[in-house]
């Protein structure tokens, strides 16, 4: 913080007040207007947060205007390039890169938490064969807070690693076997030889009777998708499951909670939509009518993966994603080579158009990353879930720092009343 503040004027009964103006290491200074209410008798209106700061963090840094990310500082394309996700994970956790010795310790914490508690399988029969898996996800993890909760006191740092370590390594585990479910294969048990990424293909492809050994290019692929999707400071999912945590509540049901957010098609679910569009416009010669439907008001149609809300600029991790799907494309056999060139014809048709520029609307992560997911033969109710994985330790980061906080306190908004003035309750005889 510094001594630096911001006056506000009441130009409606001239008063004035200070506020304090709080600055971070790097990216724009916040005016503290949290006296604000009670100096001046007003509440802020921002809906959909565009210009509120809810927290002070020191995970991730973006800078939307110029196409920057930064996790604890690194930028991401030299931690997509030259880290392994676990490493990431440890570096999102706890603030530093960890040498050799924290890492293989890291690596086996992580490993021994993969099973699950043999009861959780009867949650996962209790749904319908062909339940999305982001449902199945969402209960299922929700469902951890069950078999952890008398044990867990989230105020003791100790408690709160291990569910930290729990999350990190079970929710692969779940997301799997919500995988098997909807295909009606036996769920897969972890294999601890294998590093996280190849024991989760492991997990997804393998069945009893036939054993599968995952490719080198696959594993690459998946480690630097889940880094890409590790973290992305307040989005939609991590704030609420900061603000499910700031109540004190199990972390096991705020990370349920902020797969559900993740799960909407303006968020986490734009992978899985992006190649419904894909497909549904079929072919080349019909991307200008997409474009138009995009660009008309009155047509609901959105160019999936194109759009940010804090990325005015080319999305950093789609310029990374762009790149690796040519060496995907090309090495994998099956991949799906025409839904890519479709995907660029319609990315540079979107970039030359005066809609998009003029509303700076570039592909995000999501614009390519379901074509590299459906080239390691994952389906695309599952794209969503592969985000989930990765960002699980994006959420458990932030509900660490946040606990972690002695000035946490619960997320309260306040609103603007709308409703019917003070009325007197009308007998049913008389309505
Ligand atoms: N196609 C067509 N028009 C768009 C699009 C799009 N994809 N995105 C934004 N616009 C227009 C929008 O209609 C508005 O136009 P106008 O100013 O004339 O009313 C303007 O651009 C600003 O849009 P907005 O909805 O106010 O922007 P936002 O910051 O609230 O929304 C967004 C950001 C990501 C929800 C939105 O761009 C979108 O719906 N994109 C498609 C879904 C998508 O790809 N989501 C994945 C986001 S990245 C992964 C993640 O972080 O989860």
């Amino acid at each position: 913080m510094t001594e630096k503040t911001v006056t506000i004027t009441n130009n409606v009964d001239g008063t004035s007040h200070e506020y304090p103006l709080h600055e971070g290491t790097i990216g724009p200074p916040a005016v503290d207007i949290s006296a604000l209410y009670r100096d001046a008798g007003f509440f802020t209106y921002d809906p959909g947060f565009m210009a509120t700061a809810s927290c002070h963090s020191a995970i991730t840094y973006i800078d939307g205007e110029h196409g920057v990310l930064l996790y604890r500082g690194y930028p991401i394309e030299q931690l997509a390039t030259k880290a392994s996700f676990l490493e990431v994970a440890y570096l999102l956790l706890y603030g530093e890169l960890p040498n050799e010795r924290e890492l293989v310790s890291f690596e086996r914490v992580i490993t021994q938490h993969t099973m699950l508690n043999e009861n959780l399988k009867n949650f996962l029969d209790g749904f319908h064969y062909d339940a999305h898996p982001m449902a199945i996800l969402c209960g299922v993890v929700g469902s951890l807070s069950a078999f952890y909760h008398e044990s867990i006191d989230v105020n003791d740092p100790h408690y709160r690693e291990i569910s930290a370590h729990r999350l990190i390594a079970k929710v692969p585990t779940i997301a799997a076997a919500a995988y098997k479910h909807n295909i009606g294969e036996p769920i897969m048990y972890p294999r601890n030889d294998l590093r996280y990424g190849a024991n989760f293909l492991y997990m997804m492809f393998a069945t009893p009777c036939e054993d599968y050994e995952p490719g080198l290019l696959a594993e690459k692929a998946l480690n630097l998708l889940f880094i890409l999707h590790a973290d992305h400071e307040q989005n939609a999912s991590t704030s609420t499951v900061r603000l499910a945590g700031s109540s004190g509540a199990n972390p096991f049901a705020c990370v349920a909670a902020g797969i559900a957010s993740l799960w909407g098609p303006a968020h986490g679910g734009a992978n899985e939509a992006v190649l419904d569009m894909l497909t549904q416009i079929g072919d080349v010669s019909s991307v200008p009518k997409f474009i138009d439907k995009a660009k008309d008001k009155d047509d609901p149609f959105r160019l999936m993966g194109f759009g940010h809300r804090v990325y005015k600029n080319y999305d950093p991790r789609a310029k990374i994603i762009r790149e690796v799907c040519h060496q995907v494309l090309e090495e994998m056999p099956g991949a799906d080579n025409p839904l890519f060139e479709l995907a660029l014809e319609l990315e540079e048709i979107a970039l030359h158009d005066e809609y998009f520029v003029e509303r700076k609307l570039y592909p995000n992560v999501d614009f390519y990353s379901g074509i590299i997911y459906s080239a390691l033969g994952i389906p695309r109710n599952m794209f969503t879930v592969m985000f989930a994985v990765a960002r699980t330790v994006g959420w458990v980061s932030h509900w660490t720092e946040m606990m972690s906080d002695p000035g946490n306190r619960i997320g309260r908004p306040r609103q603007i009343y709308c409703g019917p003035e003070p009325r007197d309750y009308v007998p049913i005889s008389k309505r």
